[in-house]
């Protein structure tokens, strides 16, 4: 009997792209997932983005757009990396869809018939100026520990101190810049301090279905310390309008908070995916979503890093138990991905390896997915790209022990045998081939266990054997010797025959590598199930080269830091600054406080006003000035501005103008109305100078 596996990855925040992060935690799930389609299992892959929750709804305001449009411009741009990295994800769904809308309206209200749901007032920090309750990541201020300035909310990254929001001393709002202020609310909890929950959980967590370390973290989050705090508190699901979530029934203004919905999308993916018709149409399946999910026989299994096991272990479990539904089989949990030695990235920004950027300059994706499997186990330990490291397992053990089983033995079969294999294999070659056959069931066992990094070595293993061979019976000096076709043409089928089977075991990792094989080869696609029979004799295709060898510029240029973008200085006011003056002569120019105790329209001029300016002399001065599109004369008429005292008169048209009043303009739009008279702060006095 075939298993039936509903499998997922974490569902990323629809904020960004993704990271190398994902991309390891997709190819983890998806060569588990290939191996058991390769063992004939039924497999519902699927997948969703995580579109709610505060922080994309302010990330969308911040670009002008919906929360909806900015979740789906995200949703558009998944497919290059998934397709790139041959992530076989069967169904793409949202949390924003109206099956998961649907699913986690009525799993609340299962839980709240359970008597599981409570409200309670809690006390908040409110934005006045946004109207809107603060998550604690958006409050900052200083630090109640030391004082540090703009730390978050949450935790100061000056000392380390973990707090509550409100013990932050002056704090303010990220978002608006104003002081929060506490305000009463209330909230929706989940109680999983009621003893049914306790008992369930503490069961459920420890009966060994999770791996130990993840059991044994789960314990230290059970246990209150000696002053009674820790354990299993209640928790908080709602919040208050303006939030980009789902409503909660019969709570106005009240949304669920993002993680109460985000696992329920796990299910509301696979109810679009049999909505679709895929299963119907991928395994004949007649059963309804409903009726597939509280199957038994249905093995439900989640991936995820373990930043997120709290989620996946307790609240999860705790949704599914008391809303009568069927729990997750499998609770996968991953370490981290870090780059060239652990280098510090952030969970959103990911790491300095953008899998894009791999991609584009021509790296081959099933390079980092052999990788990644050579460094995966299944404990939850960090994982390292480091790129000589890479190069060395790609170059020395990928191509140098397994693509060269192929490319040197292919080319005899071709040209000497015109594609023909032999049946006629003797006893060294039986015992090779029978040895490679024997290690299916461990490598099998080792995948089901998801230590890939074990089934790797383990194949390296055998085609060590096979390369062995390969030197002890030199398929090229046999082409040289009179009299040994016959023995050439046996190695080299033995070569072929073990390559396949290399192939074979290690097509979960490379599946486009598999493909090509299985074009070369001849032969339907691979499975598990065809490694006992061997190929006789077949007659096979045309050697092409499978795969290249990583050339260290690639990698060079894959952490070179994107060049600066070149920027041209910016021209301030849209000129250069002139060229360089000494202070004697900036002194020659005598800069005066004037007085404007009159202004008025100058007859037969467009562009001219006649100021009437008081400079301290005892007399006044008449300027004009080019402002009159600018100003009307009696809103200038008792200000103070700045005039050239010592500029040569100069005759006009219209008379003698005896200074210059300074004015600011950018060079593109010289004079009106871009033109703005200067005005000195308050108290300065007409006739003192400025210098
Ligand atoms: N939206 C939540 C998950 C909701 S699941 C119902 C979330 N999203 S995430 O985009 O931040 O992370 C998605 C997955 O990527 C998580 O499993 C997370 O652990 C994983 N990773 C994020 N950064 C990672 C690495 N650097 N390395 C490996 N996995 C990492 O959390
Ligand atoms: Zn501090």
């Amino acid at each position: 009997m075939p298993r039936q596996l509903f499998v997922t990855t974490a569902l990323p925040y629809a904020n960004g792209h993704f990271h190398i992060g994902h991309i390891m935690e997709y190819i983890q799930a998806d060569i588990w997932v290939r191996f058991q389609r390769m063992q004939g299992h039924q497999v519902h892959f699927v997948g969703a983005d995580d579109a709610h929750g505060a922080p994309i709804m302010i990330a969308a305001e911040k670009a002008g757009k919906t929360p909806q449009q900015f979740v789906a411009d995200i949703a558009a741009g998944r497919k290059p990396y998934l397709d790139g990295f041959h992530i076989s994800f069967d169904h793409w769904s949202s949390t924003d869809s109206p099956e998961n809308h649907e699913l986690a309206q009525s799993i609340y209200r299962a839980l709240r018939d359970q008597g599981l749901i409570e409200v309670r007032p809690i006390e908040q920090f409110f934005d006045p100026e946004k109207s809107m309750f603060l998550p604690d990541r958006f409050i900052k201020g200083e630090c109640p520990k030391c004082g540090a300035k703009d730390q978050y909310g949450d935790s100061c990254e000056v000392c380390g101190a973990v707090y509550s929001p409100t013990e932050v001393k002056n704090p303010y709002s990220a978002l608006s810049g104003a002081t929060p202020v506490l305000k009463t609310s209330d909230h929706y909890f989940f109680k999983l301090s009621d003893p049914r929950c306790f008992n369930f959980l503490e069961n459920w967590t420890q009966d060994g279905k999770l791996q130990s370390e993840v059991a044994n973290k789960i314990k230290e989050w059970f246990t209150k310390d000696e002053e009674g705090k820790g354990g299993l508190g209640d928790w908080d699901i709602s919040r208050d309008a303006p939030y980009f979530g789902i409503e909660i029934p019969d709570a106005p203004g009240k949304y669920f908070y993002v993680w109460l919905d985000a696992p329920v999308g796990y299910l509301a993916s696979l109810k679009s995916y049999f909505e679709a018709g895929g299963p119907k149409a991928r395994y004949g399946e007649t059963r309804s979503f409903e009726q597939f999910i509280a199957d038994p026989a249905v093995e439900q299994v989640h991936f995820i890093g373990k930043d997120i096991t709290y989620f996946h272990t307790l609240f999860w479990p705790a949704m599914l138990q008391f809303s009568g539904r069927k729990l997750p089989n499998q609770i996968n949990v991953h370490g981290f991905m870090t780059v060239n030695n652990g280098e510090k990235m952030s969970k959103s920004r990911g790491t300095g390896l953008d899998p894009l950027k791999y991609l584009s300059l021509g790296m081959n994706a099933e390079w980092l997915r052999y990788y990644i499997a050579a460094k995966l186990n299944a404990r939850v330990e960090d994982v390292d790209f480091n790129k000589d490291d890479f190069m060395a397992r790609v170059n020395s053990d990928l191509i140098g022990k397994y693509i060269n089983i192929a490319s040197r033995a292919a080319g005899f079969i071709a040209k000497r045998f015109a594609g023909q294999l032999t049946a006629a294999i003797g006893d060294d070659g039986q015992t090779l081939l029978k040895a490679l056959q024997a290690g299916q069931p461990a490598i099998v066992d080792l995948y089901e266990q998801r230590d890939m990094g074990k089934v790797l070595r383990e194949i390296m293993l055998l085609a060590d054997r096979v390369n062995e061979y390969v030197d002890a019976n030199k398929p090229w000096e046999l082409a040289k010797q009179e009299g040994q076709d016959a023995r050439l043409q046996e190695v080299c089928t033995v070569c072929i025959e073990a390559f396949r089977l290399l192939s074979l075991y290690l097509k979960p990792v490379l599946p486009a590598l598999a493909a090509n094989v299985e074009a070369f080869l001849k032969i339907a696609p691979m499975t598990f199930g065809d490694s006992g029979k061997l190929l006789g004799a077949h007659v096979i295709g045309e050697y092409k080269h499978l795969m290249q060898r990583v050339d260290p510029k690639m990698l060079e240029a894959l952490f070179e830091p994107p060049p600066a973008p070149v920027v041209e200085a910016p021209k301030p006011g849209g000129e250069d600054i002139a060229d360089t003056i000494t202070i004697d002569d900036f002194v020659k120019v005598d800069l005066r406080i004037a007085k404007i105790v009159n202004a008025e329209h100058v007859e037969g001029s467009t562009k001219l006003l006649r100021l009437t300016l008081d400079v301290g002399e005892g007399r006044t001065r008449n300027v004009f000035s080019g402002i009159k599109e600018a100003y009307k004369p009696e809103d200038l008429i008792g200000k103070h501005t700045v005039m050239v005292a010592n500029l040569a008169p100069r005759k006009m048209k219209f008379g003698v103008s005896e200074g210059m009043v300074l004015a600011a303009s950018h060079a593109d739009e010289k004079g009106t109305p871009g033109i703005y008279v200067l005005e000195p702060l308050a108290g300065a006095q007409p006739g003192m100078r400025i210098r």
